[in-house]
């Protein structure tokens, strides 16, 4: 019944939610208190620097991981998209040197166990499964939503920490990447769903 999510206790949840979803708007209304002037020396700036580093080294990490892939990939859907997303990762890399000028840091890369560990997990995927089957890709789309599942996470922390810096620029160029990541991880979820998962249910030993 409808009227039994009205009780007292379920509105609980609800309340929770909504507090949580104005939090955006709080750190935008405090942005316009720190001035990029004297956010240049916090703690939290030199957060914001390292963690730049660290999605910075791992866009290229990427970068290097894709063609892999791509070449152990059999949909023609998913090497479509897996293409794409090489060339999106390469724009990627470019705003993310636009961040970094915008708060007039040099661009470096520091080392990300996180994506280590993650394209780890995609190469395993290939040694374990055999090449030319749907069972691969559906691994592979995995592999590839796990890493697009950390860089939403990183990139949605990066945007509210450029806003509570008062880094309007570096936020807006942060959150094209965020949409971009967003939009891939539902490409690949529709592939799976509409073509690959079912074909991969198929195949016998
Ligand atoms: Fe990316």
């Amino acid at each position: 019944m409808l009227f039994s999510m009205h009780h007292p206790n379920n509105l609980i949840m609800p309340t929770t939610s909504n507090s949580k979803k104005t939090a955006p708007a709080k750190a935008a209304t405090k942005k316009k208190s720190a001035s990029p002037a004297n956010a240049g020396d916090s703690l939290l700036q030199e957060y914001f620097v390292e963690s730049l580093q660290d999605v910075y080294y791992a866009e290229k990490a990427i970068t290097k991981a894709l063609p892999k892939m791509i070449g152990a990939s059999t949909s023609s859907e998913l090497i479509s998209a897996f293409e794409d997303h090489l060339a999106v990762t390469e724009e990627q890399i470019t705003r993310l040197e636009q961040v970094f000028e915008s708060i007039g840091e040099k661009a470096k890369g520091k080392k990300c166990d996180a994506i280590e560990g993650l394209i780890k997990e995609s190469e395993s995927v290939i040694e374990d499964t055999e090449d030319g089957t749907a069972t691969r890709d559906v691994g592979l789309i995995m592999a590839g939503q796990k890493v697009e599942h950390y860089e939403i996470a990183t990139y949605g922390g990066l945007v509210q920490l450029a806003q509570t810096l008062g880094h309007d620029k570096a936020s807006g160029l942060l959150q094209q990447t965020l949409d971009e990541e967003k939009e891939t991880d539902e490409l690949l979820t529709s592939i799976a769903e509409n073509n690959v998962n079912y074909e991969a249910s198929e195949e016998k030993e």
